[in-house]
């Protein structure tokens, strides 16, 4: 039986459609089964809707976080998840929330962290006149962007480019290392 992961997202979800794509090969030990997004007319919805993928959708607007966030785990247990994926979810999530899953929600964030977490990543790392950058996966604390690193993926900054050059670059990564970082950490439970 493959593990059942839900995907939060808030836009483009093309993370989350890598790891759907990877999802289909049948040694890959997970399936996503559920895909939530905290702005209902995300571009990733789209994606997930095409594929058959079960959706909920509701804006967080006006909600505490720790009323939206219970709401969420509601829906995730309904669909029976076992792992959350966090996909480009623009959300700090409740310490309540973080702790019902503690050791099973995972984020990627485009940047070599510890360095640069937060947003922008790309910009302040042209700023900064770094040569290395790239994507890590890690397990979500209820600290933005800190708890443990399950894996990394490193890409050259080049003197010629600008933020899309570099978020491609790092993306391409992005769209690798994800799918094998959600497998591995399934596969050591
Ligand atoms: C990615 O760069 C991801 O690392 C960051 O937000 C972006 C989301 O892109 N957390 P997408 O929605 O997965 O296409």
């Amino acid at each position: 039986m493959k593990a059942r992961v839900g995907v939060l997202i808030s836009g483009r979800g093309s993370n989350m459609a890598s790891l759907v794509e990877a999802s289909h090969a049948s040694d890959c030990p997970y399936e996503i089964v559920l895909v939530i997004s905290n702005v209902p007319d995300a571009p990733g919805l789209a994606f997930a809707a095409a594929n058959g993928i079960p959706q909920f959708a509701l804006s967080h607007k006006g909600m505490k976080r720790v009323e939206y966030d219970s709401i969420i785990d509601g829906v995730l247990r309904d669909a029976n998840v076992e792992y959350v994926a966090l996909a480009g979810y623009m959300r700090l999530l409740s310490p309540e929330f973080v702790a019902k899953w503690a050791g099973r929600i995972v984020n990627i964030h485009p940047a070599l962290l510890p360095a640069y977490k937060g947003v922008d990543t790309h910009q302040r790392v042209l700023d900064a006149g770094e040569t290395k950058h790239g994507a890590t996966v890690h397990i979500v604390t209820a600290e933005l962007d800190d708890g443990p690193i399950l894996a990394q993926a490193e890409v050259p900054v080049f003197p010629s480019d600008d933020v899309d050059a570099l978020a491609a670059r790092v993306l391409i990564e992005e769209h690798k290392l994800y799918p094998k970082a959600m497998a591995d950490l399934v596969r050591r439970r």
